[in-house]
């Protein structure tokens, strides 16, 4: 056993505190507050290779561990959790899932350019009547020769309206049920291909959450990922590693919001001394950085099992379970902390909250993750 961080990951983990401080602080109340997509620190996020960390750098990535992804999602999260889901969602569900499972042909296409952040990625599952029940897939890709015919809507989807490229997921073969369901690889521009609402939400605000819709849409057939039938699988599985990134996202929150109240815990005075001396803060602080600790590990094991190689399923979605919820306990506590000041956004620690709730329900909520856990524990 090692808890000693490398050289490396102690760097990237700099690098990612340094660009959070300096590039996404000035500004995040005020794009939480109007909903504005981060565009220009997303393409900076691009140029110092935080939205490819992981591929390999002949597909133009930064050919990283999963261990330092979790280290910068924490420090990027720790300020802005709009911004890191956009790169949770470009490194590992869309990233990921095409290094694995795309073609030479699609990784030269379409990889190359999302690895640099030269565009971004969306992942399509969920549906207005398909969210943690993934296989009820009323989208449908019909089999047309040397092309599919998809039709449908898509809810709920990260980077809706700034993505160029999106991984749908659509049922070919409904006899088949998940076995007949494909993934697909759309362009923006492809024509019956329509970006819908975009969500007014509670957090994450900055970040750009639309519906879509598909009507005809032409999808060439080369655009499938895997062989016919395997969509349910690339779904899984890529949302296995995606798992790690929302935890670690978390444990961003959770810590980003610890160490905003121990900060003001010593400047705030109540009763002639700084609130940081009374026990009923002292404890809180305890919990919060207990927690916290906790679920760092439970994300840094989650990692370690990926990048050794070994089954992470139920590794990582135990940190997503305990960091999300590790995240609302300890952004809750930070309001309370702060006092009125808390309540107000000059002090972050609202937004931090309202952010946090969301951990709890994307990319599996946290009674998906039970199910993921409980299966495995009882194989
Ligand atoms: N890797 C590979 N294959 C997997 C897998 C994995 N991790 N997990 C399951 N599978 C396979 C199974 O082996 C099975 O295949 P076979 O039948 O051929 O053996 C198939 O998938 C179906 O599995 P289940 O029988 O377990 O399916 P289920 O209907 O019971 O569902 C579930 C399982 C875990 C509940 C799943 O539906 C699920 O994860 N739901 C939540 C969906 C989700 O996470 N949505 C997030 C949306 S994306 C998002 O939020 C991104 C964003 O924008 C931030």
């Amino acid at each position: 056993m090692n808890f000693q961080l490398t050289e490396e990951h102690l760097a990237v983990q700099a690098a990612a505190r340094e660009f959070a401080q300096t590039e996404l602080l000035p500004g995040v109340i005020e794009r939480d507050e109007h909903q504005k997509f981060p565009a220009e620190q997303i393409k900076k996020m691009g140029e110092l290779g935080f939205l490819g960390m992981m591929v390999d750098p002949k597909y133009n990535g930064g050919g990283m561990d999963t261990i330092s992804y979790v280290l910068a999602m924490e420090e990027i999260s720790k300020v802005d959790a709009s911004a890191s889901v956009v790169m949770s969602v470009n490194n590992s569900l869309v990233c990921w899932g095409l290094e694995k499972y795309g073609t030479e042909e699609q990784k030269q296409k379409y990889l190359t350019r999302l690895a640099t952040g030269e565009i971004i990625g969306a992942f399509c599952l969920s549906e207005p009547e398909a969210g943690s029940d993934a296989t009820s897939q009323r989208t449908t890709a019909e089999d047309k020769g040397d092309y599919y015919l998809l039709n449908g809507t898509k809810n709920w989807i990260t980077n809706g309206s700034t993505a160029s490229v999106y991984l749908v997921i659509a049922q070919t073969d409904p006899e088949k049920k998940h076995r007949g369901i494909n993934a697909f690889i759309v362009e923006r521009g492809m024509e019956g291909f329509q970006v819908g609402l975009k969500e007014n939400k509670l957090g994450i605000r900055g970040s750009d959450t639309h519906s879509l819709m598909f009507t005809d849409v032409k999808v060439p057939k080369e655009n499938r990922i895997g062989e016919d039938g395997f969509g349910f699988k690339f779904a899984m599985s890529t949302l296995a590693g995606g798992r790690i990134g929302i935890a670690a996202q978390a444990l961003g929150i959770a810590s980003g919001a610890y160490e905003l109240a121990v900060k003001y815990s010593k400047e705030r005075k109540a009763f002639g001394v700084e609130i940081a001396k009374h026990q009923a803060i002292q404890f809180k602080l305890a919990d919060m950085a207990t927690n916290i600790e906790a679920a760092r590990l439970l994300c840094l094991k989650a990692a370690f099992h990926k990048d050794t190689h070994q089954d992470y399923g139920m590794s990582g979605a135990m940190a997503k379970l305990f960091a999300s919820k590790v995240a609302m306990e300890t952004t809750v506590e930070a309001v309370q902390v702060h006092g009125g000041y808390g309540f107000v956004k000059e002090y972050h620690v609202e937004r931090l909250m309202r952010d946090a709730k969301i951990t709890q329900i994307y990319e599996g909520t946290s009674e998906i993750q039970k199910i993921v856990i409980s299966r495995e524990l009882l194989k």
